[in-house]
């Protein structure tokens, strides 16, 4: 067996282990969880409890996991701040790591970790479960087989619904410091995806960005206070937010999980110190923006026009690939709950009237069955190639053009790429690394 170490053993490290089929599960074993929080220890025993890892808490034990546990990966899934820091000290190590997304929160430290894995024979892995997605796939299979041309233009548009979109307001993402923001905490998987898909890399970028539901200007905020939280606010039958969330939460993993298997969510206080998330999503402090409308520019002449909705009736994507010889439309809404059911892909061909519709196969499994299809191909070797593993020019680019939106939006003008990234930039042109 195979040694997996988890770097903060949070909600998400815990449902990607839920996640993993059993061709993952027959080739490796969770040998160590790592944390500052003990009560992660308790929420994975909670879900796992034939599983007996050793555990490690506080910074000052991180390398002890490694040594005493010579771990063959280490999966980093901390608060996405600390992802730099803990990824560089386990390449100290020759160790892989794969690393939840955003693979880091600013282009600094994206340079960081580039910086580091060049030291190491430690590979690094961004899981971009998006990828997975069968959508995704059979839209990757189409662009390379040149279904629709050189791609010219891509329209994206995406919705996050009201509980969902709300729910990064709840919780520590909220915090630039903490998350990077929306435009490279979330919206990173489509950027990825983007990138992915046309294999072009990202020049320059324009956007608005601006903060419109949530915060204490929020439209639907029944007061201004400081420091509620839903399970103890007074005004909770006040705020549309907290009723459809008692009215529809059962749907969305990131809720779902928190909420049912590991405690409540609205005081989920049980398995975590000094923090719950179900904080207010009217707070003066938070810091990110809700709303983005971009244009990015690719140096193989794609633009890509994209806008983002973090409190929509509805969660929907949206995505039109447009290149000189047709045309791909691919979509999804969920509505009710009814998670990733109405998924669409059409392909039109130019100068032929009829549009085809692409069929695609249902998966089980979180994100429409990105994640088991993730852990599989970063965790296990099989005949067949590796259909989407991302790296750190992949992180990197994400992480790059998130920056490069916010930052756009605040100064007004453009950002290239090259600006952020340096040098960087031309080494991650030349390799995949
Ligand atoms: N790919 C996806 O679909 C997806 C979905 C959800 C979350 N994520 C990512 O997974 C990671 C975990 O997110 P989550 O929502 O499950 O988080 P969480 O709130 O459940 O857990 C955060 C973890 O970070 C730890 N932590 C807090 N302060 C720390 C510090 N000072 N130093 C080190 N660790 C600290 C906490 O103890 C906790 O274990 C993030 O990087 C997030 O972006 C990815």
């Amino acid at each position: 067996m195979k040694k997996l170490a988890i770097c903060g053993t949070s909600h998400r490290a815990i449902r990607l282990w839920v996640e993993a089929n059993a061709e993952v599960k027959t080739q490796w074993e969770i040998v160590a969880l790592w944390d500052i929080d003990p009560k992660r220890f308790d929420a994975f025993k909670n879900m796992f409890p034939e599983i007996k890892p050793q555990t490690f808490l506080g910074d000052e034990n991180y390398e002890t996991m490694l040594q005493t546990c010579s771990p063959d990966m280490v999966l980093i899934c901390t608060r996405d701040n600390y992802h730099a820091d803990y990824a560089v000290r386990t390449l100290a190590y020759d160790i892989d790591i794969m690393i939840e997304k955003p693979m880091v929160t600013t282009v600094a430290e994206s340079i960081t970790l580039l910086e580091a894995a060049e030291k190491s024979k430690g590979q690094v892995y961004v899981t971009f479960n998006y990828r997975y997605q069968n959508t995704a796939v059979a839209v990757k299979e189409m662009l390379d087989t040149n279904k629709v041309g050189r791609v010219t233009a891509i329209e994206l548009n995406v919705y996050l619904d009201e509980i969902h979109g709300s729910s990064f307001f709840m919780r520590w993402n909220r915090l630039r410091k903490n998350s990077g923001g929306l435009s490279i905490h979330k919206e990173g998987h489509y950027l990825d995806m983007i990138n992915w898909w046309i294999d072009q890399n990202p020049v320059e970028v324009y956007c608005f960005g601006t903060l419109n539901y949530y915060g204490p200007e929020g439209i639907l905020n029944p007061s201004k206070k400081e420091g509620r939280h839903c399970s103890t606010c007074s005004e909770s039958d006040a705020c549309a937010y907290n009723r459809i969330r008692q009215e529809k939460e059962t749907g969305d993993d990131h809720i779902k999980g928190l909420q049912g298997r590991i405690g409540s969510r609205a005081a989920n206080t049980d398995y975590y110190t000094n923090y719950a998330a179900d904080q207010c999503i009217f707070d003066s402090e938070i810091d990110i923006e809700d709303t983005y409308a971009a244009v990015i520019k690719y140096d193989g002449g794609a633009v890509l026009s994209f806008s983002v909705n973090f409190s929509s009736p509805f969660e929907q994507h949206r995505v039109v690939i447009n290149g000189t010889h047709g045309r791909i439309e691919d979509g999804y809404t969920f509505a009710d709950n009814n998670l990733y059911t109405a998924a669409a892909l059409a392909y039109y061909p130019l100068f032929e009237k009829q549009a085809k519709s692409i069929s695609i196969k249902n998966s089980t499994g979180g994100h429409a069955g990105g994640d088991p299809a993730l852990m599989q191909d970063i965790l296990c070797n099989t005949d067949k190639p590796h259909i989407a593993r991302a790296g750190l020019k992949a992180g990197t680019y994400a992480v790059a053009i998130g920056e490069a939106m916010w930052r756009s939006s605040q100064t007004g003008l453009p950002v290239k790429i090259k600006d952020l990234l340096g040098d960087w930039d031309d080494k991650l042109k030349k390799n995949e690394l």
